[in-house]
């Protein structure tokens, strides 16, 4: 029996995506890609570099030179930028609201892509994302895309934040994530969007066990089948 199916989780900001695909691929002792961290890891050298976010040639020479490695840490994934640890830093605001600009261009697309075609080659694999389902596995063997209300997003991002420790605007947050939202959907290359043949679960009023536990009896039925 072939267990090593290859499961792609996609939806906009905060849908959960994140904290539903590393508990799958813990369960699953598969490797879990969060190809988000990608796109920041890229954004946050290009405000480094002072590189315009809208120069495509320039950003495509700069990602060429970049190294970007996920690797797991105790308390989750860890990721590194030419060997430096940049976790905490591509979670920062200027680098989320820079992350669209970056992430529309063809010429970084196609290279983002590659990559994380050679991480799933060899399978178990959970990769989230905004165009997996639909571009970088688009013969996934199991295909999520996950919802939730933009209200409810916003809500998860603040509780997240206060957590943390940080201030957070609700209101702002909220107008946030729905500008985010507009450019991944909007954008000519790849945009987000729902693959033909991936199962919707709408997560507003579902816990992230809920969201968990559908995915895994998902998962478990096509492992069967592969
Ligand atoms: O965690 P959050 O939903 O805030 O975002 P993320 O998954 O870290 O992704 C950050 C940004 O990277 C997105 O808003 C997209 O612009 C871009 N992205 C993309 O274009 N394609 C992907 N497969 C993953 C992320
Ligand atoms: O990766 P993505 O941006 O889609 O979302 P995330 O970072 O995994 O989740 C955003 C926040 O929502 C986290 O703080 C999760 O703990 C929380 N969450 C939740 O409250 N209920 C769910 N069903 C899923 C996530």
């Amino acid at each position: 029996m072939n267990k090593k199916i290859r499961i792609a989780i996609d939806g906009p900001a905060a849908a959960g995506k994140s904290t539903v695909a590393k508990i799958v691929a813990e369960n699953l002792s598969f490797i879990y890609i969060d190809t988000g961290a990608m796109y920041r890891s890229l954004t946050l050298k290009a405000i480094e570099n002072e590189v315009d976010t809208n120069n495509e040639e320039a950003l495509a020479d700069l990602l060429h030179a970049t190294s970007i490695e996920l690797k797991p840490g105790v308390n989750g994934q860890l990721v590194f930028v030419d060997g430096i640890d940049v976790t905490n830093k591509i979670r920062q605001a200027h680098v989320t609201n820079n992350v669209s600009n970056v992430s529309k261009h063809r010429l970084v697309r196609e290279d983002m892509v590659k990559r994380q075609q050679a991480f799933a080659k060899d399978g178990a694999v959970v990769m989230d994302g905004r165009d997996i389902g639909t571009h970088v596995i688009p013969d996934a063997e199991l295909k999520i895309f996950l919802l939730a209300s933009v209200e409810e997003r916003a809500v998860r991002r603040h509780n997240e934040n206060i957590s943390k420790g940080y201030t957070s605007d609700l209101a702002q947050l909220k107008k946030e994530i729905e500008q985010r939202d507009k450019l991944d959907t909007e954008r000519e290359v790849a945009p987000l969007k729902k693959a033909e043949d991936a199962i919707i679960i709408d997560t507003t009023s579902l816990s992230i066990d809920d969201v968990v536990n559908k995915i895994m009896n998902l998962a478990n039925e096509r492992i069967e089948l592969a």
